[in-house]
């Protein structure tokens, strides 16, 4: 799609007022997650004629949009989502930013933007953390946030594939995604709305999927709990994924299973990191179809003893409750579980850099 690209190095333009380091230590020690930003930011444009190029890091500023950009008015958009984790020796890295290049490339090509090549991607979340590194926080299970998206900047309201494009990353200083950290979430399982049906754009990351899930989440706001759950558009039956997050069931002879990949499901790369991790600990490890009933049933009987949500922004969180219409389930005894703790600290020590990297997953950026 693209014609000319040349390899982007992503040059450095550093920022003239840069936030007082007092202030960004303040900001450091409780940031919450998505609330602050750094003195920086990645930018590169693509238009059909040339491909990409004004690739840069730039002091973080507001974007100039025509108000007629294709994605104002029809959303085409894929962003991603992956941390910068500090390790002890003060050096910071990356997990599997790999599989989030060839994830925004795959979410890419169903939006009918142009990909960004996987070389491209790396080069702007190394160069934008070296900008950036006094922004990635130690300590605690903290790191820097990177979303890295990609909008339709031509101005053009026919409904066609934009042939001015640009890319950019921001960068955020990250706690934890729940305010109640480990704390169980609930969950509301979402029988008026779906979040994706087969075809549509739900193994994407566009933010179109999160636009329709924000009034089921209200709905499960309402219902006092965390989280939406979504089940598949065809049957209503199948267990997808959360809002924002994948989700394992762990039986009680120690296996965990995850919906499989249904085509409306998002290929997380924290449910494909467990799956591998817990495989490696012996553990049996199945994806197929796991319908509302078989959770019931499985909640009734104890052959379900533990429900986690995984992603990037929320690691491991244990799931306590699914509330519906028709009632409660309550997991276990409602808190975290002994294999979702396990799998949680195994993950976390890997991208801690506490843990032997076995599978070559972790980057250094810095
Ligand atoms: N599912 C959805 C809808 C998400 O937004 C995310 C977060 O990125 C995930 C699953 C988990 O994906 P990952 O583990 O790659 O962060
Ligand atoms: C992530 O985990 O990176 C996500 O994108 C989830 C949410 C913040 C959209």
């Amino acid at each position: 799609m693209s014609a000319t690209t040349t390899a982007l190095g992503f040059a450095i333009s550093p920022s003239t007022s840069p936030v007082a380091a007092a202030r960004r230590e303040e900001i450091l020690a409780d940031p919450g997650f998505g609330n602050f930003f750094t003195d920086h930011m990645a930018t590169a444009t693509w238009t059909a004629g040339a491909g990409w190029h004004d690739d840069a890091v730039v002091p973080y500023a507001p974007l100039v949009l025509d108000p007629s950009a294709a994605v104002l008015h029809y959303a085409q958009e894929v962003f991603e989502g992956l941390k910068a984790y500090r390790h002890a020796d003060g050096s910071v890295w990356a997990f599997r930013p790999e599989a989030n290049a060839r994830r925004l490339a795959r979410s890419a090509r169903r939006l009918a933007l142009p990909e960004l090549p996987e070389e491209a991607f790396l080069a702007s979340i190394e160069q934008l953390v070296r900008a950036d590194e006094a922004w990635v926080p130690s300590g605690g299970e903290s790191s820097l946030y990177l979303r890295p998206f990609m909008i339709a900047t031509e101005a053009f309201l026919g409904v066609r594939a934009a042939r001015e494009v640009r890319y950019l990353v921001i960068a955020s200083p990250a706690g934890s995604y729940f305010a109640g950290g480990l704390k169980p979430v609930s969950i509301w399982l979402s029988q008026d709305y779906t979040r994706a049906a087969l075809g549509g754009t739900g193994s994407a990351k566009c933010g179109g999927n999160y636009a329709a899930s924000l009034l089921p989440q209200q709905q499960a706001a309402e219902h006092g709990c965390d989280q939406v759950c979504f089940v598949d558009a065809a049957e209503r039956r199948w267990v997808e994924e959360l809002g924002g997050m994948n989700i394992y069931f762990v039986h009680d002879d120690g296996s965990i299973v995850t919906p499989a990949l249904s085509g409306s499901i998002l290929e997380g790369i924290t449910r494909a990191s467990l799956l591998q991790l817990a495989a490696d600990a012996g553990r049996a490890v199945e994806e197929r179809r796991v319908s509302v009933e078989e959770w019931r049933e499985g909640v009734a009987s104890g052959r379900i003893t533990e429900v986690f949500a995984c992603g990037t922004a929320a690691v491991i969180t244990p799931v306590g409750r699914l509330v519906s219409p028709d009632g409660e389930l309550v997991h276990g005894t409602g808190g975290a579980g002994p294999v979702t703790e396990e799998l949680r600290r195994t993950l976390l020590d890997v991208q801690y850099g506490r843990r032997e990297d076995t599978h070559g997953w972790m980057r250094r950026l810095v």
